[in-house]
């Protein structure tokens, strides 16, 4: 059996399931009062693998507290998650492999009809499958602007994301790879990515908000500026000032940095990744690379 054929070992824990443990993903069994399956009421994160070796998790958890409190699910100790992330790379054999860790937490079983109590038992998901990154976004793709229809704290990572599956779906509709949200005449962020904009020489991106999510990879993005000296500004940019910016980037912890050379049909700066972009995407690469040895 192949890697790819062979099922997954997950880990899953819940009122129905209380002591938790690794199991075939085919054998968790959510229950139809799973306030994450009926309500969206749950919080999630995404971390990166690179050959065994997970970057920035103590990043990526302790956003995951952050919405947690936010939501007021009451998770209660969260470092097994790394051991639980560990050994869910050894039992799917992935010690050596690019892969993702995928951590969801709801707020558990209790009956949409009524008000939850304070501690209810959490349900706990986590998985870690293989990835593979997407090369051919890494010379440059297309995006479109749609109005930010989300809702007005988009900085907890939250499940309910049909706004963006939609957003997204528009985008595929039209030929683009991302849709970057526009609220009240600025670019908030894109539908899975932070946007980062060059113009006249200075990195420009949204300060974090209740508008935005934190993105971690953001964060590396704006600290490595700051090393190499690329001006770098936190601050809305108008929508209406887009085609007077040199390029545009998008990062996020899939897809790293990878320039926007299209938006709405028509070239970014020369139509092919500039210079600023190519150097952060490079030195991206370079930092992870140097963090994981
Ligand atoms: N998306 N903004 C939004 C709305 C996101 O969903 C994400 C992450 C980001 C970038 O955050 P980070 O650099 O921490 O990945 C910004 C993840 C990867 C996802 O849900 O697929």
């Amino acid at each position: 059996m192949s890697g790819a054929e062979r099922e997954l070992i997950v880990y899953f824990q819940s009122a129905e399931f209380p002591k938790g443990g690794f199991l075939p993903k085919g054998q968790v069994r959510i229950a139809p009062d799973d306030r994450g399956f009926m309500l969206g009421d749950g919080v999630y994160e995404v971390v990166r693998c690179y050959e065994g070796r997970f970057f920035a998790l103590s990043e990526h958890l302790a956003r995951l507290r952050y919405s947690l409190n936010a939501t007021g699910i009451e998770l209660g100790e969260i470092t097994p998650l790394s051991e639980i992330g560990f050994e869910l790379l050894r039992c799917n054999h992935l010690e050596r492999a690019d892969a993702i860790l995928y951590i969801q937490v709801t707020r558990g079983i209790w009956s949409r009809w009524e008000r939850p109590p304070s501690g209810l038992v959490p349900t706990l998901y986590v998985e870690v499958a293989p990835f593979r990154s997407d090369k051919d976004a890494e010379s440059g793709i297309a995006a479109i602007t749609v109005p930010d229809i989300r809702w007005g704290r988009c900085d907890i990572k939250a499940l309910g994301l049909l706004p963006n599956i939609l957003a997204r779906q528009l985008a595929e509709k039209k030929g683009a790879a991302e849709a970057i949200f526009v609220r009240d005449g600025f670019v908030t962020e894109g539908s899975h990515t932070t946007v980062f904009g060059v113009r006249a020489g200075t990195v420009i991106t949204h300060p974090t908000d209740h508008k935005i999510l934190a993105g971690i990879t953001r964060a590396y993005v704006i600290q490595l500026c700051r090393k190499l000296g690329q001006p770098v500004v936190e601050e809305p940019i108008p929508v209406a000032e887009l085609p007077l910016f040199n390029e545009l980037f998008l990062a996020c912890t899939t897809l790293e940095v990878v320039p926007v050379v299209l938006l709405d049909g028509s070239p970014v700066g020369t139509g092919r990744a500039g210079p600023v972009t190519e150097r952060l995407q490079a030195e991206f690469r370079r930092h992870v690379r140097s963090v994981l040895e």
